[in-house]
């Protein structure tokens, strides 16, 4: 395949940034669109110029670390989807491709297409933790825990962290991470213990890191890869009222 890039390129967080137009040529169809970069960057390199910055660890979608805008569209053209698991066969020979970084005030540019989400790290600082001592491992069936608080827990706790939904989200909302975190951890029996608390100091940092609102628009689950659901946003607000109204009240029941 033989492609055109337009890449923005920033030198670092200060510096003007811009769009600049790359040829990637003789490119696989089966590459992921991270292997292609690395095409593109090998070139650059045998030629002198800087390579381009972006992010990325496992290549496995797993770890939430890369994190690109791919013709306006957060992690690219398929859904459920993160950037390392797009592959080249997604486009067509020929194919002009704007690949730009994570755009959010919650996220300053660094580098290139590499964005700080150390407001997410605040933001699970804050609350997304379970604090009491557990000590080891109990036997799994010592805690019975009913099927769907299971099965709703553990999709919200596929979050990877990645913040396509800010990037996604017209108004910059953090709001599925942090909800997908606060379910997690609060249909759980572990987490109940802290449940209301959790929520209202998570929500709190996320105001405090400059995040906007949710309004519902939807378009955070749409670039989710993990396909989180906004439901998780609803027990998000629930909890987080609960704990203005009865800040004292300790615990709510599992299935709520
Ligand atoms: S909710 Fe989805 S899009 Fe947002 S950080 Fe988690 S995995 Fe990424
Ligand atoms: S590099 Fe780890 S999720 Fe993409």
């Amino acid at each position: 395949m033989n492609l055109i890039l337009h890449v923005w390129r920033q030198p670092g967080p200060a510096a003007r940034g811009r769009m600049v137009r790359y040829e990637a040529n003789d490119i696989s169809p089966d590459m992921s669109f991270l292997e292609m970069l690395d095409v593109v960057n090998e070139r650059l390199m045998e030629t002198g110029e800087v390579p381009i910055a972006f992010d990325h660890d496992c290549r496995e979608g797993i770890c939430g670390s890369c994190s690109l805008m791919i013709d306006g569209v957060a992690h690219g053209p398929n859904r459920g989807t993160a950037t390392c698991q797009l592959h080249m066969r997604s486009f067509e020979d020929g194919d002009e491709i704007h690949v730009e970084p994570w755009r959010s005030r919650g996220f300053p540019i660094m580098k290139d297409l590499v964005v700080s989400r150390a407001a997410l790290d605040r933001i699970i600082a804050a609350g997304g933790y379970i604090s009491a001592p557990t000590g080891s491992a109990v036997d799994g069936n010592a805690t019975l825990i009913p099927k769907e608080a299971v099965d709703t827990a553990m999709d919200a706790a596929q979050c990877i962290g990645c913040g396509a939904c800010v990037a996604a989200c017209p108004n910059g909302s953090a709001s599925l991470f942090t909800a997908a975190k606060i379910t997690h951890l609060g249909l759980l029996p572990q987490g109940q213990p802290e449940r209301l608390s959790r929520a209202r100091r998570m929500v709190e940092q996320m105001d405090i890191e400059g995040f906007g609102g949710c309004t519902l628009y939807g378009e955070c689950q749409e670039a989710c890869p993990k396909l989180i659901s906004i439901d998780t946003i609803t027990r998000m607000n629930r909890d987080y009222l609960r704990a203005a109204v009865a800040p004292a009240r300790a615990t709510v029941a599992e299935s709520d």
